[in-house]
């Protein structure tokens, strides 16, 4: 095998709820996880050592070093199956950083995935699982693709059933925002899991309604953080058409559902004629 391509969807917590604390300071989450057919390009080719090199929309920021997660990742996957040789690993950024839809965990878990069928590894899961979770709590989820029931600090994850065909509108301040710091600004009690029965999947309505009482309870620590967070919901939310607006992960991106991706194209039209200063794009959920 000369080369493999993978994609690194984007994704998107449909809600998210701090349901506890552990005694180490991470938070228990509940959290349906959807992917994007929007998200960023990796490819792997073959070299004697490892590198990186970063192309596309937001290459400028990402740091290439070796704090890289996508080379902490690969090298981690190499010294664990005692593979001698290296990789020429093409990053193609399309997702904005530090941003809430999993950019950085995406990428690691494409890195994973990819060298796998590279070097023809047959890691099992849950060795793969312990690596990813070692690396980032949003990577096990991003190692799926598909979505998934996230629960714990991230380990726990069970397949969701298929979504409807919905159209996703992403938003994002281009303005970064740090997880560490948006688990610490959030005050407040803990939320109930609340995971949604696997027979409302099947119905749009049923899906939106059940959505449209659950949250992301790092909403309000992220505005604190970020105000264009409020702004970004607001705008979504009065955005013809919008169903459900809500935050992603840690933000700042926030996220728009329509009946149909048509109506979503429209949407995000109109927000980037209005708001020229953040990043905008349509989309619609990965089909698996
Ligand atoms: O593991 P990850 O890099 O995604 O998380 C970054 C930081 O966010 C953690 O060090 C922790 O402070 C916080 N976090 C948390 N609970 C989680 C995930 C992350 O408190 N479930």
């Amino acid at each position: 095998m000369t080369t493999v391509s993978v994609t690194a969807p984007a994704k998107v917590n449909l809600y998210l709820h701090v349901t506890g604390r552990r005694a180490d300071g991470y938070h228990l989450l509940e959290s349906l996880v959807a992917f994007t057919d929007f998200g960023d390009r990796l490819t792997v080719s073959a070299a004697s050592e490892m590198s990186l090199v970063v192309g596309g929309p937001f290459a400028g920021r990402v740091p290439t070093g070796p704090d890289n997660l996508i080379l902490r990742a690969a090298n981690e996957l190499r010294a664990l199956c005692g593979v001698t040789t290296g990789a020429a690993i093409y990053l193609e950024k399309n997702i904005p950083v530090a941003a809430g839809i999993g950019g950085g965990s995406a990428d690691a878990a494409a890195v994973l995935s990819a060298l796998c069928r590279f070097w023809d590894l047959n890691l099992d899961q849950t060795a793969l699982d312990d690596l990813a979770l070692g690396l980032g709590a949003d990577i096990p989820v991003c190692l799926r693709s598909r979505p998934t029931h996230m629960a714990g600090i991230g380990e726990a994850v069970t397949p969701a059933p298929d979504l409807p065909a919905l159209g996703v509108v992403l938003v994002n301040p281009l303005q970064g925002v740090s997880t560490p710091e948006v688990f610490k600004a959030r005050h407040g009690t803990f939320s109930p899991a609340d995971r949604i029965a696997d027979a409302v999947f099947a119905d749009p309505l049923a899906f939106l309604a059940a959505l449209q009482v659950r949250r992301n309870d790092l909403t309000e620590a992220a505005i604190r953080l970020v105000p264009a967070v409020g702004e970004i919901l607001t705008a979504l939310e009065l955005v013809d058409g919008c169903r459900l607006a809500r935050m992603s992960g840690s933000g700042a991106t926030c996220f728009g559902l329509f009946h149909g991706e048509g109506h979503a194209a429209r949407a995000a039209e109109s927000l980037q004629a209005r708001h020229p200063d953040w990043w905008t794009t349509a989309t619609g959920f990965k089909k698996n």
